[in-house]
This record gives structure tokens, C-alpha cells and sequence, in this order.
């Protein structure tokens, strides 16, 4: 037996949670901001870096002309972005639920988000994994962008570790193994996500987690410059405006595991630009708490120097699948999602129930599908 299953009975109270103490809702903004390149920065050949061809730049990720507005019944708003909402809606067509992510042209345009928004829809297209949310087709109307995807029952991992504070060891592993096995996927494929962290992870109705909201992800052979991400999850390289790949996801994910088992982020600050000199300085106070392996692993993680952060090294993601924090993880029967989960979301009413998110005040004057009238921006987003 595993110890992943030996500790069922200490993760499964965490069904137990007494909801009254449920934190309040603080998500992180994400930042959007293109920093101008700067003097002096390294070349990719200095950060070791080659540049290779796209992987998948003879693929087809075009999903024109597969569903419109009319396909759908928008029920109750499931998440408010910087950009629109999220809606769960259900087809017309096969009675099932998904979740509808809309983006207002308008204020991509104004956030110089136009070249992210089109890699989000492109990127979601593209990854197939059971640990990512799956995208079944996007459109757009004269004001509006729209992607359709699976409804993920569970919430977001979030509102689970805030209700719980922190997780138990076994429980912090478990999903940080489910989101390796995500992001080890999306790197194969040459794509960087840039925004890890609980917010967007979402937890299916049997407690595995689903990778959702690519709004940063991107397909990097090369180096990138671009300043995004949430202020206590970026990395060092990120906020000094210094090239990076793959290297700002595994600093990322070594936060997403600090936060997982404390309950707060290591640079935490009310103000983002001393969160930043928090990065930069790089110290860290460890809890007394934390057990020597996994104090290992983030010290490994968390480093400032990206050149020796784990992950990112010659040995790549395996470095991070090997270190012995992970020793009893039968990663294979992970991926097959035959690993028993330590939560499972509380859900009476079936497919569609929505008592895991949060209520969000409904819009009454939504300007969905309008056409006919002046679309200035459509151009900009021929792909969806
Ligand atoms: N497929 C989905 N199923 C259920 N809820 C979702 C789904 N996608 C997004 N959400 C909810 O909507 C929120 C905002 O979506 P997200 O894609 O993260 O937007 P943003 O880019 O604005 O952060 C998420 O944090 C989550 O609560
Ligand atoms: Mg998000």
C-alpha cells in the first residue's frame, strides 16, 4: 500500500470542513503588461536555449463554424474574469453542461491582450489531457469572443484550501502530482502556462483536478520576455524582465505547493510591488512544520537562479517526477486517474449542480449575440 492510500481516512474528513470559517474570496489579479525589451538581455543561445520549429505548427486548431449562441441556454454565471464572465450553460442539442468563457473584444483590445487571447483558444485546442480542462469549440459575435469547454462540477481548488486552510501532506501531494503530470504534458508540447496557481485549477465531481484558463499559455521554442502571471506566483526572471521558458512553471509550482501546505504564499504582500521585492530578495521563512523532503523539494523549486531550479535542469521534468518527495506516487496509475482522490466534491443534485461555486451577482443586459453592427475588432480574431 501506498502512502497515498494509507492516509484515505485523515484526507477524507476534509469533507468535514466547517464552511462558516470559509475564508473570503481573494483572488489574485493577474497582471497585462508587455514591458519593452529591454538592453542586455541574454540571447537564448546564452540561456542554452535552441531554437527549434513549432511542433504543431502543420496541426489544425481552427474550430470555425462548429457551434453559435443559439446552441446553448446560458444558465448562472460560474467565474467573473478581467474580460467577461464564465458562464454554465446547456445544449439545446444533447441536454449536457459547459462551461462558456466570454471575452469582451473591446477590453482584449484595450488590454493589448489580442495576441494572448488567440494563443489561449489555440493552446486549449490543442491540449488532450485528463488533467486539463478540454475546449469543444469557440465563436464569436459582433462584440463578444466565446469558448465552450466541459463544465467542471468540483470548483476551484481554491475554495477547498481555503475552507481547509491547509492541506494535509498527502492530500498537498496528490494534487501537485496531478498537476505535474499537466504541466509536464504541456511542456512536451512546448508550451509554457504561465499562471499556475489555485485559482485555476478546478476539481472534476470525483476530485481529480482540471488545468483550466489559458490566458497566458503559450507556445515558446524559444525565449519569451512578456511580464504576466499573478504577482505572489511570479518568477524571479519574470519580474526582472530577463528571457524565460519553461523555468517560470516550475518556480510556479513549487509556490502552488508552499501555498498548499501552509495555506499562504511566501512572498505574500497587500501591495504587488513589495510582493515583487519579495521575489527579487528571494528569502524565505519555512514553517517548522514542513518535513525534510518536501523542504528539499521547494528549496529545489524555488530558486532564484533559473539555471539551477529543478525542472529546468538537464534532467527536465523528470528531475521533479524523481525527487523523493514524489517516491510513492505510482505515476502511471495516476494518469489513468485509478489513484483514489483524497476530497470528493460534494455534489447532491447531479451533472449540473453549481453548489460548489461561488454566487456572483447575474448581469442583466448581456450583449450576446448581436450582429449586424459595426465589429471594428473581428479581424483580430479570425480563429474563433
Ligand atoms: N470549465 C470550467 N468549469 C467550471 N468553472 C470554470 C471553468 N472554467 C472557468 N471556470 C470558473 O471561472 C473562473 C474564471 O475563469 P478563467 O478561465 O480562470 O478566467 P480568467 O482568465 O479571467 O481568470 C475560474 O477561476 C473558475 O472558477
Ligand atoms: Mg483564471
Amino acid at each position: 500500500m501506498t502512502s497515498m492510500e494509507n492516509t484515505e481516512t485523515s484526507i477524507r474528513s476534509l469533507n468535514d470542513i466547517n464552511l462558516e470559517e470559509m475564508a473570503q474570496k481573494q483572488q489574485q489579479q493577474n497582471i497585462y503588461v508587455t514591458p519593452p525589451v529591454l538592453e542586455n538581455q541574454k540571447t537564448a543561445s546564452q540561456l542554452s536555449l535552441s531554437k527549434k520549429s513549432s511542433k504543431h505548427s502543420n496541426r489544425d486548431t481552427t474550430t470555425r463554424g462548429k457551434y453559435t449562441l443559439n446552441d446553448f441556454q446560458i444558465l448562472r454565471t460560474l467565474g467573473t474574469g478581467s474580460f467577461g464572465r464564465v458562464h454554465l450553460t446547456r445544449s439545446i442539442h444533447n441536454g449536457r453542461f459547459y462551461a462558456m468563457k466570454t471575452l469582451k473584444k473591446e477590453i482584449v483590445v484595450n488590454m493589448k491582450q489580442v495576441e494572448h487571447t488567440n494563443d489561449e483558444r489555440r493552446m486549449l485546442k490543442l491540449a488532450q489531457h485528463p488533467f486539463i480542462i478540454r475546449m469543444w469549440g469557440s465563436f464569436q459575435d459582433c462584440h463578444n469572443l466565446f469558448m465552450i469547454m466541459d463544465y467542471i462540477e468540483g470548483g476551484e481548488l481554491f475554495s477547498l484550501l481555503r475552507k481547509s486552510q491547509r492541506f494535509p501532506t498527502p492530500v498537498a501531494k496528490f494534487y501537485a502530482a496531478e498537476v505535474f503530470l499537466a504541466i509536464e504534458y504541456l511542456h512536451k508540447l512546448d508550451i509554457i502556462y504561465r499562471d499556475l496557481k489555485p485559482e485555476n485549477i478546478l476539481l472534476d465531481k470525483n476530485g481529480h483536478i482540471k488545468l483550466t484558463d489559458f490566458g497566458f499559455a503559450k507556445e515558446v521554442t524559444d525565449v519569451t520576455y512578456t511580464l504576466c502571471g499573478t504577482p505572489d506566483y511570479i518568477a524571479p526572471e519574470v519580474v526582472a524582465t530577463k528571457p524565460y521558458n519553461k523555468s517560470v512553471d516550475w518556480w510556479s509550482f513549487g509556490i502552488l505547493i508552499f501555498e498548499m501546505l501552509t495555506g499562504y504564499t511566501p512572498f505574500y504582500d497587500p501591495t504587488p510591488m513589495k510582493t515583487y521585492e519579495n521575489i527579487l530578495n528571494g528569502t524565505i521563512t519555512y514553517p517548522d512544520y514542513l518535513p525534510p523532503d518536501i523542504l528539499d523539494l521547494l528549496q529545489k523549486l524555488i530558486v532564484k537562479d533559473l539555471t539551477q531550479r529543478l525542472g529546468n535542469l538537464q534532467g527536465g521534468s523528470d528531475d521533479v517526477k524523481n525527487h523523493p518527495w514524489f517516491k510513492e506516487v505510482i505515476w502511471e496509475r495516476l494518469l489513468s486517474r485509478d489513484i483514489e482522490t483524497p476530497y470528493e466534491p460534494p455534489i447532491t443534485s447531479g451533472v449540473g449542480d453549481t453548489s460548489q461555486f461561488d454566487r456572483y451577482p447575474e448581469d442583466k443586459d448581456l450583449d450576446y449575440g448581436i450582429s449586424g453592427v459595426e465589429d471594428p475588432y473581428g479581424s483580430l480574431f479570425n480563429d474563433f
